[in-house]
């Protein structure tokens, strides 16, 4: 009987035999297709040998491995948008990620470079929870309640422009997962509440865990109740006011999830992506960015288990890295973030062959005015010490 079968599962739905509980997929017997069609990959090569020093690629960790072999800098949302600010002498910038980054290298790049996304339709479920409308509207009840001029905005990096620029407009900054902390200490140093948008388990964990704030101390705006669903003297009493958006990815990962995986694996380290909910950061032993989650896997002892609670396409990654550590998926069912995911070979071809015959695809463009704010708000972030 197979391991799996032991389990009681009838397919290897999550492993190889000989690790059933681990993300590296199963191992196919026999001859097999490669994963990336040749053919693909020898036109996405000769596309960017033809473009040369004109083109950057820069590449997300959550982008699939057949996209992330073409990036010239692969990181976090923080290293992408200093990367991108770094490169003035590419004419394209080809972003494999999502909208919202694309943006920010627009808005962080020179007005000669061009920055291309090669699915529009790669944008992020967070993003989309936080609207230019409903944060106006949610400032003037700020304002009703007597508070705005105490209220620092901070916006995750993901957020659209127009949310970046509408911070920026009202002395607030952008935060990334691996500048939350320091983003907030910066914020309380302005004034003397907090409003973090839209992700609020980043702005909930840095707060609790890192600022020593009290649950308390947080309140959650719902931009769809009036009033956010909060009476005056609840927004006045807040010290953190967190806008109710949320990772639909990391949102999918529990308490259970890390109860589970300790039963399973005595000695595992839980290693978790600041935008789980709260009671899975507490649960867990580490928690940061996906380039610190890198990081603290290639420092692991070897021998060392490891579960991940972040989006597939990085911890498949880190497993097949790192075959002398275990490393899970710190949930049983698969988790991929379905709009990083849009980002495939044929469609960086497509964009890659196109800029190769001058042909400008795809391009993310912000308007001057939001440019000009968002880059406000983006250079109070990269000028945090
Ligand atoms: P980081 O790469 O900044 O950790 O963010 C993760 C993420 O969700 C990007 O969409
Ligand atoms: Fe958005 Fe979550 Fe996907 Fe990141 S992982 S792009 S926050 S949906």
């Amino acid at each position: 009987m197979t391991a799996a079968q032991d389990l009681g599962l009838p397919l290897f739905i999550l492993g190889r035999e000989s690790d059933t509980h681990s993300e590296r997929g199963v191992d196919c017997p026999g001859s097999l297709p490669p994963a990336s069609d040749p053919a693909l990959v020898e036109r996405a090569r000769a596309a960017k040998a033809a473009l040369g020093d004109r083109l950057f690629v820069l590449g997300h960790h959550y982008q699939r491995d057949e996209v992330i072999q073409f990036a010239d800098v692969t990181g976090d949302s923080f290293k992408l948008a200093r990367e991108a600010a770094a490169r003035p002498t590419a004419d394209y910038v080809v972003f494999c990620g999502v909208h919202f980054m694309a943006e920010s290298a627009d808005i962080l790049t020179a007005d000669h470079q061009q920055v291309v996304l090669p699915d529009l339709a790669a944008g992020c479920s967070m993003a989309d929870m936080a609207t230019f409308d409903q944060v106006e509207e949610a400032w003037e009840e700020l304002e009703d309640a007597g508070i705005a001029d105490d209220v620092i905005p901070i916006t995750y990096m993901n957020s659209s422009a127009d949310i970046k620029a509408f911070v920026g407009r009202r002395g607030g900054a952008v935060c990334t997962s691996s500048n939350a902390r320091r983003a907030l200490e910066w914020a309380f140093s302005q004034g003397s509440k907090v409003l973090f948008l839209p992700d609020q388990h980043l702005g909930r964990n840095t707060a609790v865990l890192s600022m020593g704030l009290s649950l308390d101390d947080c309140v959650v705006y719902n931009p769809h109740r009036p009033g956010g669903g909060l009476t005056r003297d609840r927004l006045r009493d807040a010290t953190m006011i967190l806008w109710r958006g949320h990772c639909s990815v990391h949102g999918r990962f529990s308490r259970q999830c890390v109860d589970d995986v300790r039963q399973r694996i005595p000695g595992v380290n839980v290693l978790v992506h600041p935008e789980c909910r709260h009671e899975v950061v507490v649960a867990a032993d580490h928690v940061g960015s996906t380039e610190y989650i890198i990081k603290k896997i290639e420092e692991a002892e070897p021998g060392s288990a490891w579960a991940v609670g972040t989006e597939l396409n990085l911890v498949q990654r880190l497993a097949n890295a790192h075959p002398d550590k275990t490393i899970t998926f710190l949930d049983r069912t698969v988790c991929y973030c379905s709009t990083m995911n849009r980002i495939d070979l044929p469609h960086l071809v497509w964009s890659l062959e196109s800029l190769a015959r001058g042909e400008v695809v795809n391009r993310i463009q912000v308007d001057a005015d939001t440019a000009h704010w968002a880059k406000v708000a983006l250079d109070r972030m990269l000028a945090l010490p």
